[in-house]
């Protein structure tokens, strides 16, 4: 009998990944998505931990469905993600209408667990992180559509240990994926039209250092070997440690025509004294040398990074250096955060928390000059000829489409005939705004 699934997924790609992952589990066993979650016989959330901010959203999110649940007695409420991971049974006891509490790296047995529940009635905890765990295959079903992008997971977990991050705790030891399973999955996305991909892992430039890598290979191997699928127009990788980032690597840049110009390379601060507490292990200067040198190999490559404002002992000096940073790199994007303190990263203790005042005041400075250069990085596009990746049609007005450059800018555009999502076409840049560029089709 067929079952309504009804998810709600927060965080990263990695969690949009697990999502697909989990729905596609279970539809094996006749369950059906639904987007309203009234009809649905299970819930799933998968959660975000990695800011205070986030985590509040999932813990808000779960009071809807205590009310749903008021209601609809037979529904499975299974979290999770992060916040699983991090609050494992004590969520239940906080909780105690959810059934399913699970991290990560339990998303494959799903199913059983569910099914577990049902006979048993009883909740489930299922957060077991084991730095032996072997990522399996999986071949996504894009029966239903064939979206020109997707994403594929390549690596998990992470052994930084950056002191601000709750990620080594939530998802547990780096671990890579087989190259034979990474390669086969995306020869089976290319095979059904996929025109994208996207690889993904919390720190995918330390590829085949630990776990199922026993092929020995770099990520820059794994790039070239994805990008020589027959058919690809387009791969991308999110999101790198620049500490690692190979010489090797940049390289690619200059030599793999499919590689699309723009590295997110997170900074977090620009000032060594803040670097060295966050234990990033690079300095200010090598960074700098690093997205210098990364120019060098692809003129054109488009700079997006991280940073947090306000992080424990951060004072005025040091914040400057951030901005002085956001000067010099000229980013064409940034994600900016207030630190906030995670369960069990290190900074939580550090004694000199900065005041929330003086947090949101340099947010809100950085962000400010952060637009004015991504807008005039966007201005100078004016006149120029570009190579976008249809995306869709715009609601509105008739006639007007939607797709990305190679930079992973969004391009507004007219064009009278229909086009596809994932054909590639040249656009004549005419104008730009804060969030996208306007052109026309050429
Ligand atoms: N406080 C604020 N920002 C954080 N990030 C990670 N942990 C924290 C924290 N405790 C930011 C970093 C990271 C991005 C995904 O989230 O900038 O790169
Ligand atoms: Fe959020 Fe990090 Fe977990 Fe992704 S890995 S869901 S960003 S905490």
């Amino acid at each position: 009998m067929t079952q309504l699934l009804y998810m709600e997924t927060f965080g990263c790609q990695m969690n949009e990944r697990d999502s697909e992952i989990m729905a596609q589990l279970l539809g094996e066993h006749s369950y059906v998505r639904t987007n309203k979650p009234e009809q649905a016989d299970v819930v799933v959330v998968n959660t975000c931990s990695i800011r205070g901010k986030a985590a509040h959203k999932a813990y808000s999110c779960f009071g809807r469905y205590k009310k749903l649940k008021a209601t609809h007695p037979n529904l499975i409420l299974a979290v999770t993600g992060c916040v699983a991971q991090q609050d494992g049974a004590a969520l239940l006891e906080r909780m105690p209408y959810i059934d399913i509490v699970m991290g990560p790296q339990s998303i494959y047995t799903l199913p059983s667990l569910v099914a577990a529940f049902r006979r048993n009635q009883k909740p489930l905890v299922a957060t077991d992180l084991s730095a032996d765990f072997v990522i399996p295959p999986f071949l996504p079903n894009l029966a239903e559509s064939t979206p020109h992008k997707r994403f594929i997971t390549i690596m998990q977990g992470c052994d930084n240990f950056c002191t601000y991050c709750v990620v080594p705790y939530t998802r547990g030891r780096e671990i890579s994926r087989n190259f034979d399973d990474i390669l086969a999955e995306a020869t089976h996305l290319v095979g059904q039209g996929v025109k994208e991909i996207t690889l993904i892992g919390q720190n995918v430039n330390s590829y085949g250092k630990k776990g199922d890598a026993k092929q020995n290979k770099s990520f820059s191997e794994l790039l070239r070997a994805v990008a020589g699928i027959d058919g690809l127009e387009r791969l991308r990788f999110t999101s790198s440690h620049p500490k690692d980032l190979s010489e090797e690597l940049m390289r690619c840049f200059a030599e793999i025509p499919v590689l699309c110009p723009h590295f997110h390379l997170p900074v977090q601060s620009g000032s060594n004294t803040i670097l060295q507490r966050m234990n990033r292990k690079y300095t200010i200067e090598a960074y700098l040398d690093k997205a210098a040198r990364l120019r060098e190999y692809r003129p054109d490559i488009a700079l997006t990074t991280d940073i947090i404002v306000g992080f424990p002992g951060e004072t005025d000096d040091d914040f400057g250096a951030t901005m002085q940073v956001v000067e010099t790199v000229r980013y064409h994007g940034a994600y900016s955060f207030k630190y906030s303190d995670r369960p069990n990263a290190k900074a939580a203790d550090f004694p000199d928390k900065v005041a929330e005042e003086v947090k949101t005041e340099r947010l809100a400075r950085l962000q400010a000059r952060q637009e004015e250069i991504a807008l005039a990085l966007k201005q100078a596009e004016i006149g120029k000829s570009v190579e976008v990746m249809v995306e869709g049609a715009s609601k509105a007005p008739a006639n007007q489409w939607s797709g990305r450059t190679g930079g992973n800018q969004i391009v507004n555009f007219s064009c009278e005939t229909k086009l596809v999502s994932g054909q590639l076409l040249m656009v004549e840049i005419e104008g730009a705004c804060q969030n996208s560029l306007r052109g026309k089709m050429i």
